[in-house]
Parts: C-alpha cells; structure tokens; sequence
C-alpha cells in the first residue's frame, strides 16, 4: 500500500468510526460502500463482512435492515471452473486475465439476518426476512423467510406463517 492509499485508508478508518459513534456504535454497511460502483446496500444495514470480489466486475446487492455478524465472508466470484483439466489459474499467471466460474454476484434481500461465520458462495440469491445460521455454507438461493443452516445450508424451517409475513421495511425511508 502507497503513502497516499495508506492515509486514504486511515480517514475512510476515521470518518467510519465517527459515524458508528453518531450512530449507537452500528457499523453501516451504505457509509463504508456509499460511493462504490458495484454494490448497492439499503439503509440500516450494518456488519462488517470479509467480500471477495476477484474480478472487480460482480455486483452486489443487500437491501435494508439485514444484520450481519461477525466473521461472515461473501464471495462475489471467484469459483473455478472444477471440471477444466487444470485448476490452478493459467489464464491469470501467463494471460493476465480472469477465467472464473460463471456464478457471480449476489442478491441479498430485505432484513435478512447473518449469523456469525457463514460464507456465502457466488452466484446465490437471498430473499426477504431470512435467516441464516451460524456457520452455515450457503451454495444455494434462499427463499423468503426461510430459516437455513449447516454446510451446505440447508432448510430449517421458514421463519414465520405466511399470515404475519409484511414487507414492514417499506415503512422506513
Ligand atoms: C439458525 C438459528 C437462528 C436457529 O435458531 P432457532 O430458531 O432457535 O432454532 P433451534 O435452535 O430450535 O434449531 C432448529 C434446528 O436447527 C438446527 N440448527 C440450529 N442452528 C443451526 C446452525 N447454525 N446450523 C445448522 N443447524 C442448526 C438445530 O440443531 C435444530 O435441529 P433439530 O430440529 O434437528 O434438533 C440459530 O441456531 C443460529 O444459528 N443463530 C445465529 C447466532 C449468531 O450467529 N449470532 C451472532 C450474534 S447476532
């Protein structure tokens, strides 16, 4: 890292610590990705996930109110491709290009809680109000409410009856 990416890196450390303190000591996730041009996160939502994201060309969408814990790692890409007679990455050592797997990006929805330690593989979709479970690998969509868990994740339960089931996070702006 150059001086002036170093001092960038302590201001952007600065302005998010004042922020998390103005704002009950939650670690936004929009503040520390307002201005990035491939992720877009809702408002309210906070954590601080490792993402990988090798390609530099894979989106990621998170909506409003999610709550993800510590440890979580999102990968936006990166899975090779398993059935090629070579795994390790030529293209990238003797081409300087990137071959991946073609599961990219990711779409997590509304008040979607993440629990501590789960990786979620590329590709996936996640829908509104779900839950994740501690340690889980996800390799697979979620559906809305769905409670999932263990590695692979697999379905638990769905969270709540479809009668009490509301997009209340609409009601915030
Ligand atoms: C997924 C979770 C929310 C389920 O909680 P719950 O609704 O109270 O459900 P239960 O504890 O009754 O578990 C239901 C079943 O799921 C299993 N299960 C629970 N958590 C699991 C997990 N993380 N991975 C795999 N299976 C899990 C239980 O063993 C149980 O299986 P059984 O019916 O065969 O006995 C919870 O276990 C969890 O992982 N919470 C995340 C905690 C966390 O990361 N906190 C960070 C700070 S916010």
């Amino acid at each position: 890292m150059n001086f002036y990416a170093m001092i960038a890196d302590k201001i952007l450390w600065c302005k998010l610590r004042w922020y998390e303190h103005q704002n009950n000591g939650m670690q936004y996730l929009n503040m520390r990705y307002q201005n990035h041009p491939r992720y877009t996160i809702g408002e309210y939502t906070y954590g601080y996930p490792k993402i990988y994201d090798f390609t530099k060309t894979a989106k990621l969408t998170i909506g409003k109110f999610c709550s993800i814990s510590d440890n979580v790692t999102i990968f936006l890409d990166g899975n090779r491709n398993t059935g090629n007679i070579a795994l390790y990455p030529l293209d990238h050592v003797f081409q300087h290009k990137e071959t991946h797997s073609e599961k990219t990006g990711m779409v997590i929805g509304n008040d979607v809680w993440i629990g501590h330690g789960a990786i979620l593989l590329p590709g996936i979709k996640i829908g509104n109000s779900v839950v994740i479970g501690a340690g889980a690998v996800v390799t697979h969509d979620v559906l809305d409410y769905e409670v999932v868990g263990g590695v692979p994740a697999r379905h638990i339960k769905f969270r709540i009856p479809e009668h009490m089931r509301e997009p209340w996070w609409n009601k915030y702006d």
